[in-house]
C-alpha cells in the first residue's frame, strides 16, 4: 500500500521503517529539510539500535523515501501518518499546533479519499478537530480520520514497531478499519492482536496507558521513601507484589523517575483534558509530584552523605533518560546535576550516548569522555541512568582515583556486595546504605584473665 508519513521525529523514522519492513511503499516528509538531507544519507538525527540499517534496507529496497516537498509525498497515499510532536504548553496542555498544521498540509495536497491517521499522541476528541480542517480545507475531496496510538519505547522502538502487543486502531467507519487492517495484516497474520474501537476511545487509551504506567513507577518510588525509612528492601517489595499477575513487575523500579518526551507531557495532558472536562483528576497531579520527589530526595540523600553539598565534586554517570538513547529530554539526570549545580557542587557527568546532548541542555555540567574521568577527584559517584555497562564499571580503579569512597546508586544498578567490598559506602534507592566493616580491633597481645560470676578470677 502506499503510505505517507508527516513528521520524520522518532515517530515518524520508526512508523515509517516498520511499514517499509511490512512491504508497504512509504514517502515521508518534514518540514524540516536538513534532517531530510541527512536521512537521504542514511542517517538518523538521533540514536535509535537497529533504525539505521531498517532505514537504509528500505530505501535500497526502493520502498522508502524522503521528501521535503508535501505534495510529493502525499499525492498517492492511501494512508496517510501524522506523527509530528505535541509537546506540553506551559500549563501542561497539550501544544496541538503542528497537528492542525498538518491537517491543512494533508487536506490541501492528500488524495480524495485518504485515510488520515493520528498517530502521534493526541487528547480525545483531537479527530474531530482535524476532521474539521480536512472537510474545511480539502476543496471537496473527502477524508476519513482515524486513530491509530504508538506504544513504542526508544531505545527498543523498531521492534516494538514491528513485534507489538496490541495495535489499535480507533475507526469512524469501515472502510478505515478495512483499509487499515490491511495494512497490517503482516502482523495480525503473526498473531499480533487488532483492538478496534471508536476513536475517542483509542485516542485517550494511549493517554491512559503512559499515565498508568507513569503512575507504577511513582507507586514504586513512593515505596522506596517508606522502605528508606523501614529499612525494607523496595526491589524486594516489587519482586513480591509484581508475582502477583494482577501487579505484574515491570515498571515498578524505584530510581530517579521518569523522564523522556512522553511520560511527563502525557500525565500532565491527560490531567488538563481532565480539568477541562469538568473531571478533576488529582492522582495524577500526585504522580507527577512524586516523580519530582524522586530527585529530591536523591539531592538530599547525596547533601547527607557528604554533609556540606558546596565545593564538593559529584560525578553522575548516565545523562539520558534512560539507557539505550541519546534523548535527554526532562532527563531526571539533568535535572539532579542542575540542582546539585544550583546548591554549589561542581558536577561532571559521563554517558555512553548522550554526552553532546547533556552539554547542549546543561552548559554549566562538565562531561567526561569516560567514567574513570568523570570520577576522578570526585566526593561522590552517582548513579542516574541503568546503562548496562556501568554494571562492569572496574570499581577499585574509581575508588582510587576518588577524593570519598562515596557511591549513590539512583537506578540500584550495582552489586551493592562488590560496591562495598571495593571499600565504597554505597548508598541505594529504597533500601538502607551499606558500608564497608569496619576493620576489626586490634587484637589483644596477651589472654586476660576471664572472670568468675562474682567477679573472682577462675584461673
Ligand atoms: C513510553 C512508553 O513506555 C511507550 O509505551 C510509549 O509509546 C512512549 O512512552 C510514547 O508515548 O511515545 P519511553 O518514554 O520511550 O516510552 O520510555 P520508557 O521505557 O517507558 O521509560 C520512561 C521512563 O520511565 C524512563 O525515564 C525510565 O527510566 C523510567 N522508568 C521506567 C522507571 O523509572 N522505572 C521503571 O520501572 C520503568
Amino acid at each position: 500500500m502506499k503510505v505517507g508519513v508527516v513528521g520524520c521525529g522518532h515517530v515518524g523514522l520508526v512508523t515509517a521503517a516498520a511499514l517499509a519492513e511490512l512491504g508497504h511503499e512509504v514517502l515521508g516528509t518534514d518540514r524540516d529539510a536538513e534532517k531530510l538531507a541527512l536521512l537521504a544519507r542514511g542517517e538518523t538525527p538521533f540514536y535509535e539500535p537497529g533504525l539505521e540499517e531498517a532505514l537504509r534496507r528500505g530505501m535500497r529496497a526502493g520502498r522508502l523515501r524522503f521528501t521535503p516537498d508535501p505534495a510529493e509525498a502525499l499525492r498517492d497515499a492511501e494512508v496517510v501518518f501524522i506523527c509530528v510532536g505535541t509537546p506540553p504548553r506551559a500549563d501542561g496542555e497539550a501544544n496541538l499546533l503542528a497537528v492542525e498544521r498538518s491537517g491543512s498540509t494533508i487536506a490541501r495536497h492528500g488524495r480524495d479519499g485518504a485515510i488520515v491517521v493520528e498517530k502521534s499522541t493526541v487528547p480525545a476528541g483531537t479527530a474531530d478537530r482535524l476532521a474539521e480542517i480536512l472537510r474545511r480545507e480539502g476543496g471537496g475531496r473527502r477524508f476519513e480520520v482515524a486513530s491509530n496510538p504508538e506504544f513504542l519505547r526508544e531505545g527498543s522502538a523498531l521492534r516494538d514497531a514491528l513485534e507489538p502487543d496490541r495495535i489499535v486502531i480507533g475507526i469512524g467507519s469501515a472502510r478505515s478499519l478495512r483499509t487499515l487492517a490491511r495494512l497490517y495484516e503482516p502482523l495480525t497474520r503473526e498473531g499480533h492482536p487488532l483492538i478496534v474501537t471508536d476513536i475517542r476511545t483509542a485516542e485517550l487509551a494511549k493517554h491512559a496507558s503512559n499515565a498508568f504506567l507513569a503512575m507504577k513507577i511513582s507507586f514504586a518510588n513512593a515505596l522506596a521513601r517508606l522502605c528508606e525509612r523501614a529499612g525494607a528492601d523496595v526491589a524486594a517489595v516489587a519482586d513480591v507484589m509484581g508475582a502477583d499477575p494482577r501487579i505484574g513487575r515491570a515498571f515498578l523500579d524505584a530510581g530517579l523517575g521518569y523522564g523522556g518526551y512522553c511520560f511527563p507531557k502525557d500525565v500532565a495532558a491527560l490531567e488538563r483534558l481532565a480539568r477541562r472536562l469538568g473531571y478533576g483528576f488529582p492522582l495524577l497531579r500526585e504522580v507527577a509530584r512524586l516523580n519530582d520527589e524522586a530527585v529530591e530526595a536523591a539531592v538530599e540523600k547525596i547533601a547527607d552523605a557528604l554533609w556540606h553539598l558546596e565545593g564538593k565534586r559529584i560525578a553522575i554517570l548516565g545523562l539520558s533518560f534512560k539507557p539505550e538513547t541519546d534523548d535527554v529530554r526532562l532527563s531526571p539526570a539533568l535535572t539532579l546535576a542542575d540542582r546539585l549545580l544550583a546548591a554549589g557542587a561542581e558536577v561532571v557527568g559521563f554517558d555512553p550516548r548522550a554526552g553532546r546532548n547533556a552539554k547542549e541542555e546543561l552548559p554549566a555540567l562538565r562531561v567526561a569522555a569516560d567514567p574513570y574521568e568523570a570520577a576522578a577527584g570526585a566526593h561522590c559517584l552517582v548513579i542516574a541512568t541503568a546503562w548496562r555497562e556501568f554494571r562492569d564499571l572496574d570499581l577499585v580503579a574509581l575508588r582510587a582515583c576518588m577524593a570519598y569512597p562515596v557511591v549513590v546508586d539512583g537506578r540500584n544498578l550495582l552489586d551493592p556486595e562488590a560496591v562495598v567490598a571495593a571499600g565504597f559506602t554505597y548508598y541505594p534507592t529504597g533500601r538502607p546504605p551499606l558500608r564497608p566493616e569496619a576493620p576489626a580491633p586490634p587484637r589483644p597481645a596477651a589472654e586476660p584473665v576471664r572472670a568468675g560470676p562474682l567477679g573472682l578470677s577462675t584461673g
